[in-house]
């Protein structure tokens, strides 16, 4: 019966077989065939397309619109910043995360939150019981009161029950979680598999478009960051919000990687405590909090995402490798990055580290990727190398070309008056036009540009061939905690 309303679909030709294949046999793609209903699917595609626009007719752009949509706010200014001012009614979200990131305590607050404010939310997990998730609401303060009653947990896996109650319940709100978890009855496979995370995603994001109901779904992010299960269901959603950060450490960073709504370069910034997730009014002091003296191999970094300034200490160690391969460790900063600035030090800056385990991280566990944060990293290798501290009241900023050279970066003015309000006053930037216009009171301004520059003006005299008895090595006391030791 279910099988005979399902076909294998080819994700990259289209083609569609009734028996799941390694190759299809039309393309000669590897891996491409999955279980999709087409019978329930063409049933569905039509009323729901009526739904969205009342009538299926072509309109001009302006024609008058069905008014602004006021946005759910979701109680959490920092989420609500990232999403562009709230979550629409009527889009479909994805938020992924690593598992025990913290996605179900977030969206539990989102729920709380948006309960409070505009109405109904329908919880439904099929990753925890109706008692598990009603013990961490009252952990989150959630327990009782006007909030907790107007939040429904649904602990059920099948998107059929899920969709039924949200159409009986008629809430602001439906949170899944875990998309993984969610099974669409006529399909076979298990849950998690291409077909049924797909089909699961395509009847919610019915549910949708077709009640104007706002859906928020829960993804777990495999090793490699992507979000398990089909790609597809990145383009199908309208907002991808990605929960970041160390299980162990507190700050989690939350970014949108793709939003239909608003932009994808706002930063919100949580700290995970007793009661949940708490926003961080002053990122800036909390992840600056445990630097204190001078130590080789720390740098702090003045980067920007979106509209947020966020001062970050880069922490490097450098040690002589013995005869093995030279190991290379990045945690919080690209890889490939890290790579290339060592090449970039060895030939440009005299500074040769080929022969040495390099391992560089973030402070507070979380990761950037921005090229401001560049001159931050080389100069934190720079300073394990000679084993020189460089003043832990400098800041630096500026993206590393190839040649050495130092690149401008954006928003100079506003991470500079960052670091100043949190006590810098001294910055090395890019050398050129920006940085020379700039004058930002309490900072004093060294432009830079290129490496050689910069590394002069953190650690002295540099560029001389390296004196016979090698430079001493970077010995830096981490804190325990931190994953250079892991
Ligand atoms: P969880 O939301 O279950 O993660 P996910 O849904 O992404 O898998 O969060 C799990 C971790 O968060 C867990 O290790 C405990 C921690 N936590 C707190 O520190 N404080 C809290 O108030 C809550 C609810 C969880
Ligand atoms: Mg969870």
């Amino acid at each position: 019966m279910a099988r005979a309303q399902s076909r294998f679909v080819c994700q990259a030709c289209g083609a569609d077989f009734p028996k799941w294949e390694g190759q299809c046999r039309s393309c000669a793609a590897w891996n491409t065939l999955v279980e999709t209903v087409v019978t329930a699917r063409q049933r569905a595609n039509r009323p729901a397309a009526r739904g969205v626009t009342g009538a299926v007719e072509a309109v001009a752009l302006s024609a008058p619109a069905d008014g602004p949509t006021a946005r759910l706010r979701t109680g959490l200014g920092e989420l609500d910043r990232v999403l562009g001012g709230g979550i629409v009614p009527g889009s479909l979200l994805l938020i992924g995360g690593e598992p025990g990131v913290g996605k179900s305590t977030l969206l539990l607050q989102v729920a709380g939150g948006v309960a409070l404010a505009d109405g109904g939310v329908l919880y439904a997990t099929g990753e925890e019981s109706a008692g598990q998730v009603r013990l961490r609401a009252a952990r989150l303060g959630l327990g009782s009161g006007a909030a907790a009653d107007a939040v429904a947990v649904l602990a059920t896996s099948e998107v059929g029950a899920i969709i039924e109650a949200a159409r009986a319940r008629r809430p602001a709100l439906v949170v899944v979680d875990s998309i993984q978890t969610m099974t669409v009855d006529e399909l076979d496979g298990p849950a998690g598999s291409v077909g049924q995370v797909r089909e699961s995603a395509l009847r919610l994001m019915e549910l949708a478009k077709g009640e104007g109901i706002a859906v928020v779904l829960v993804g777990h992010v495999t090793k490699d960051g992507s979000i398990a299960g089909p790609r597809t269901l990145e383009h199908l959603v309208d907002a991808v919000i990605d929960l970041g950060g160390e299980r162990g450490g507190v700050m989690r960073l939350v970014r949108a990687s793709k939003n239909r709504f608003g932009s994808t370069d706002e930063l919100g910034v949580f700290e995970m405590g007793e009661s949940g997730l708490k926003e961080v009014a002053d990122p800036g002091r909390a992840v600056l909090a445990d630097h204190e003296g001078a130590a080789p191999g720390s740098v702090v970094a003045a980067t920007l995402e979106g509209s947020r300034p966020l001062l970050i200490e880069v922490q490097a160690l450098v040690s002589p490798a013995g005869y093995s391969n030279p190991a290379r460790r990045a945690s919080g900063i690209d890889p490939t990055r890290l790579a290339l600035l060592l090449a970039v030090l060895g030939r440009r800056a005299g500074v040769s580290l080929g022969t040495h385990d390099v391992y560089a991280n973030l402070a507070g566990g979380v990761s950037i990727a921005e090229p401001g944060l560049d001159l931050a990293v080389a100069l934190a290798l720079a300073s394990s190398l000679r084993d020189r501290p460089i003043d832990p009241r400098t800041v630096a900023v500026g993206e590393v070309g190839l040649l050495g050279e130092l690149r401008p970066v954006s928003g100079l003015g506003r991470r500079l008056r960052e670091a100043a309000r949190l006590g810098f006053d001294r910055a090395i930037v890019p050398a050129g036009r920006s940085g020379a216009a700039l004058a930002i009171p309490g900072i004093q301004l060294v432009p830079a540009a290129n490496l050689g520059d910069a590394l002069a003006a953190t650690l002295g005299s540099v560029r001389r061939p390296e004196p016979k008895p090698p430079a001493p090595v970077g010995v830096v006391t981490v804190d325990p905690g931190s994953p250079v030791l892991g």
